[in-house]
This record gives structure tokens, C-alpha cells and sequence, in this order.
């Protein structure tokens, strides 16, 4: 085989040329770290080939391409990956690629904003695009960003779709929607009710539901409802009616998990749906705090173990865990 079509990346793993395409797409539209883009295979082709064909396949399933246009990662970001391109293709010594530079002038020129897109795409090939903030924590909330429990809760779902096909669904927490949509475009549930308490969180959320092709017109199969751990009544949790309830990186803050905890025992005493919790381990106290609280409420839990599939790109350093829990 080709040296172009087959190399071995920095951690060993033999790797062809559409895995480095398919790497280099799904990580630019999730914006992913650039640290973490298969460079050493880049590297590698234009050292041996001496040709820029490589960068324009890539740059045509990146910036090129049509996700790009229609929901565009952020400008700097856009920015610092065509900086990269071009650094090692001079770095290579390969013949200048024009389509390149003229990616780049468009971008230098552009207005940088608070808002980008992020596409995470399914292994069918099809993207969930969210609008989001670029800073982690804005407008004193962290739920206009994606966080990576709820990357690892939908890649649990879609290794698990049966949990939720023909199944009413309540989302505690969802944030800027991507376990949710992934959800609903996978898994067909019978009813998907995304909830949070936060106005710009929710007003988010709808839109990026929208966007995705979901309408909540279509009152039978999905909803966006504000409901407030604190507030959540009894009767707010009968009339969903869940069969299951799911949340993803809400115990994240001591502050939030009196409250959490309080709506998960009315939810379990409800109609006994089945829970699943999914938490960035980040702070043992804290989530150890947690656990302690869910016992003294007589909520016991289980650990889900077993591999999840690999679908998007992001951090795990931090541990991310699943639990069950039970009355
Ligand atoms: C760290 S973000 C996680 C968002 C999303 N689930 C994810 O993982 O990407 C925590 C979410 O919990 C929501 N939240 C915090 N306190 C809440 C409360 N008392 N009631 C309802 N939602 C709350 C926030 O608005 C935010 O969207």
C-alpha cells in the first residue's frame, strides 16, 4: 500500500488516509483542540509526497464544505486551523495551494463573535449542528456550551437505542441540547421533553431543537419546558409522564445538588421511570457529596459499566460516569 494511504500516528495506531479525513472533519466541526488532529499523518504524506493534495482533500471537507457554510465554527478558530494548514505545508516545502491563502484572507477578514456553531456528526454521516457560546461560562450559566457528559450520555444512547425507542423521555439540565437531539434523531422516542430553568439556556435550546429539524409544533414527540430543580411540582413531573429521565454534567456545583436531589426522589417516587445520571468526575468531594445525598434520600444507585463506543471527539482525561438510580 501507498505510503499516503496507510502510516502510523504518533500513538502507533496503523491508520489510512479516509480515517485521517474523517478525523480531520468530525474534529474542525466539534472544534476540537488542534493538538488533537492526526498531524503526524499530514506530516508524514507531504514529506513523502512532496504534494499539497492531501491539505486540499482536507480543506474540502472542512472549511470548503458545505457544513462549513451553512454553520461555521468560530472565526479565530477558523483562523488558527488554516494558520496550521499552511505552516506545515511550508514547513513540507510543498507548491503553495491558492484555495488555501484565498480560506484564509475570507476569515481574516471576518468579524469574530460570542457565538459559533459546532456540527457533532453521526456515525451515519449526519450532523448535529448547535449554536453555542464560545466561552465555557456566559451570561452566569454554563448551558450555552456543550459539555462532555452529554457527548458521552448520547454516545451511551446510541449504543443503547432500545432504552429509548417508543419510550416518553425527560432531560433534566439539557443545556444547549446535544444529548436530546442526538436522541431524537437516533433513538425514536416516543416523546423527547427537554428542560432547564435558565431563559437564555431555554431560548437556546429551542432554537438549536429548530435548527436540528425538530418542531416542537409537533406537540406528540418533542417539548422544551422550563422547570426549575428548585420549583418542579409534583404535578409538573406526573404530566410529562416520563418513562425515563436522563441528565447529563448537572452535578457539577455543591450549591445545585440539595435541589437536584430533592426533584430525583419526587421523580422516583412519581411513577418509578428509570434514571440515568451521567457526571464529569471533576471533583471527588463534590460528586462523592452527591452520592452521600442520593443514600440519606433513599435513592440507591448503580455504576453502568461496559465500553461506549467512540462516536465524537473530545477530552477524556476526566472520568465520566453513568449511574442508575432506584427507590
Ligand atoms: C454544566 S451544564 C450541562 C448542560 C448539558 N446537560 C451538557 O452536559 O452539555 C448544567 C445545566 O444545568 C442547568 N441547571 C442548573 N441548575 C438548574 C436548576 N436549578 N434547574 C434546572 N436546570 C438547572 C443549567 O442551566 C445548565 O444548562
Amino acid at each position: 500500500m501507498e505510503h499516503s494511504e496507510q502510516n502510523q500516528t504518533s500513538d502507533s495506531k496503523i491508520v489510512n488516509k479516509t480515517d485521517v479525513l474523517w478525523d480531520f472533519q468530525v474534529s474542525f466541526f466539534a472544534m476540537s483542540r488542534l493538538v488533537s488532529f492526526p498531524w503526524t499523518f499530514l506530516e508524514k504524506d507531504l514529506e513523502c509526497n512532496k504534494s499539497s493534495d492531501l491539505i486540499s482533500d482536507i480543506l474540502k471537507l472542512t472549511c470548503l464544505h458545505s457544513l462549513c457554510r451553512k454553520f461555521p465554527p468560530s472565526v479565530r478558530y477558523r483562523k488558527l486551523f488554516l494558520s496550521e494548514l499552511i505552516r506545515r505545508q511550508e514547513v513540507a516545502g510543498c507548491d503553495p495551494l491558492d484555495e488555501l491563502y484565498d480560506a484564509l484572507a475570507e476569515v481574516v477578514g471576518a468579524q469574530d463573535t460570542t457565538e459559533c456553531y459546532k456540527s457533532y456528526l453521526l456515525p451515519s454521516g449526519d450532523a448535529v449542528s448547535l449554536l453555542e457560546n464560545v466561552a465555557l461560562i456566559s451570561e452566569g450559566t454554563t448551558g450555552l456550551v456543550t459539555w462532555e457528559a452529554a457527548l458521552y450520555l448520547a454516545e451511551w444512547a446510541l449504543d443503547h437505542q432500545d432504552t429509548f425507542t417508543g419510550r416518553t423521555v425527560l432531560e433534566l439540565g439539557s443545556g444547549a441540547g446535544l444529548t436530546g437531539i442526538t436522541i431524537c434523531r437516533s433513538c425514536s422516542p416516543k416523546r423527547y421533553v427537554f428542560s432547564d430553568c435558565h431563559h437564555r439556556v431555554l431560548q437556546k435550546l429551542r432554537d438549536n431543537v429548530r435548527l436540528n429539524g425538530l418542531s416542537e409544533t409537533t406537540a406528540s414527540t418533542v417539548g422544551v419546558e422550563e422547570m426549575d430543580w428548585t420549583t418542579a411540582t409534583e404535578e409538573q413531573i406526573a404530566q410529562i409522564g416520563a418513562d425515563i429521565v436522563i441528565a447529563a454534567d448537572v452535578v457539577y456545583d455543591p450549591d445545585v445538588v440539595e435541589s437536584l436531589v430533592e426533584l430525583l426522589s419526587k421523580i422516583l417516587r412519581s411513577s418509578s421511570p428509570e434514571v440515568f445520571i451521567c457526571s464529569t468526575i471533576r471533583n471527588q468531594e463534590t460528586y462523592g457529596g452527591f452520592k452521600q445525598q442520593l443514600e440519606e434520600a433513599g435513592i440507591r444507585h448503580h455504576v453502568i459499566t461496559g465500553a461506549v463506543s467512540q462516536v465524537f471527539p473530545y477530552s477524556r482525561v476526566s472520568a465520566i460516569e453513568i449511574i442508575k438510580l432506584f427507590r
